[in-house]
């Protein structure tokens, strides 16, 4: 085994992913919805994965012997086999530092397990092309299948159960568009529920889950033919409805929960306030208290005025589209 180092960027999905197939083994991650997303320039995971005496998981500087460290050596073990080498994986280090803002509930496990996929390929000497490392990152969250490329990605659902037809795939570079998604940070409390628990939860008891689901293969294709085309109004109002539908399902479930706190109503209210008074912007929210502005680049610098002075608002940052996950041996 050699030393790598990877780095990978986090995305924000367009059309969400929520729920997971239930009629496929629960070891491959098979969403229930497809998604589509765009790779994020300015947050983003870098991660050294190299040989040790013993397994250590260290993330920002701290070392880990929690479930996240669990989950990782997980993913050495699948990336191992994967990489098609016999016997027992050897003994590693994995060192990941998280160029995200603050550790404010911002998507880290997407660029993570991206990054870590990367990272640990290099490092075992695994020939995989990007298909097959997608594959392998969704197996370790979702959401990651989608980082292994930059620009605009586009994760299908699949029907087999063997999940070979659910497939991350590059739909059109960073460069087709110059798009800005602005990150309003909302002051962060502890998650209610993680997102895994919540997909099962919404499946399990929310009258509204099967509606999502069947509504996303529509959503989907609708929002990538409007990104092809570069016509916001058409995306933006695809990327809300499939964002507050996702975010119904979860009030809708028993117990219901949200992730929202006041401070993400009253950013979502003044941003659809400014857009009533001809600014373009568009909401989305994942399962975290902040709330995302998909904008033009000329548009941005005013969100960014409007919203930083909102009380409650900690931080707000521009990202504009990122690249490609990238790794290489280091030693
Ligand atoms: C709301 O990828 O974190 O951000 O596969 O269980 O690890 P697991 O889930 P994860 O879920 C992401 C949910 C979302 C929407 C999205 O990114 O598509």
């Amino acid at each position: 085994m050699k030393t790598a180092r990877a780095t990978a960027h986090s995305n924000i999905a367009l059309c969400k992913y929520w729920g997971k197939r239930v009629d496929a083994p629960a070891e491959l991650n098979l969403p229930a919805t497809g998604s589509l997303s765009l790779t994020l320039d300015a947050l983003w995971t870098e991660t050294v994965v190299g040989p040790a005496g013993a397994d250590r998981f260290e993330l920002d500087g701290v070392t880990h012997v929690d479930d996240a460290a669990r989950k990782v050596f997980a993913h050495l073990d699948r990336m191992w086999r994967a990489a098609g080498r016999d016997g027992a994986r050897p003994h590693a280090h994995v060192r990941s530092t998280n160029h995200l803002p603050t550790a404010a509930g911002l998507a880290s496990s997407a660029s993570g397990f991206a990054a870590l996929t990367m990272a640990a390929a290099a490092a075992f000497g695994a020939e995989l092309d990007r298909t097959r490392l997608a594959a392998l990152a969704r197996m370790g969250s979702g959401s990651a299948a989608r980082s292994i490329w930059g620009g605009f990605v586009r994760l299908d659902r699949g029907n087999r159960p063997d999940g070979e037809d659910c497939v991350a795939r590059a739909l059109l570079p960073a460069d087709h568009w110059d798009v800005r998604l602005v990150v309003v940070q909302t002051t962060a409390g502890k998650k209610p529920i993680g997102s895994t628990a919540g997909m099962e939860r919404s499946r399990t008891t929310s009258p509204y889950y099967d509606a999502w689901v069947d509504g996303a293969p529509q959503d989907l294709d609708r929002a990538e033919a409007a990104l092809a085309a570069r016509d916001l109004p058409t995306l933006g109002a695809i990327v809300e409805h499939s964002c507050f539908k996702m975010h119904a399902c979860m009030l809708a479930s028993s117990p219901p929960f949200t992730y929202w706190n006041g401070t993400t109503v009253e950013v979502m209210r003044a941003v659809w306030a400014s857009r009533a008074a001809g600014l373009d912007g568009f909401v989305t929210i994942d399962a975290g208290p902040h709330v995302k502005v998909l904008c033009t680049a000329q548009t941005a610098a005013t969100w960014v005025q409007q919203l930083g002075v909102l009380p409650g608002v900690v931080a707000v940052q521009t990202c504009a589209p990122g690249p490609d996950a990238a790794a290489e041996v280091i030693a």
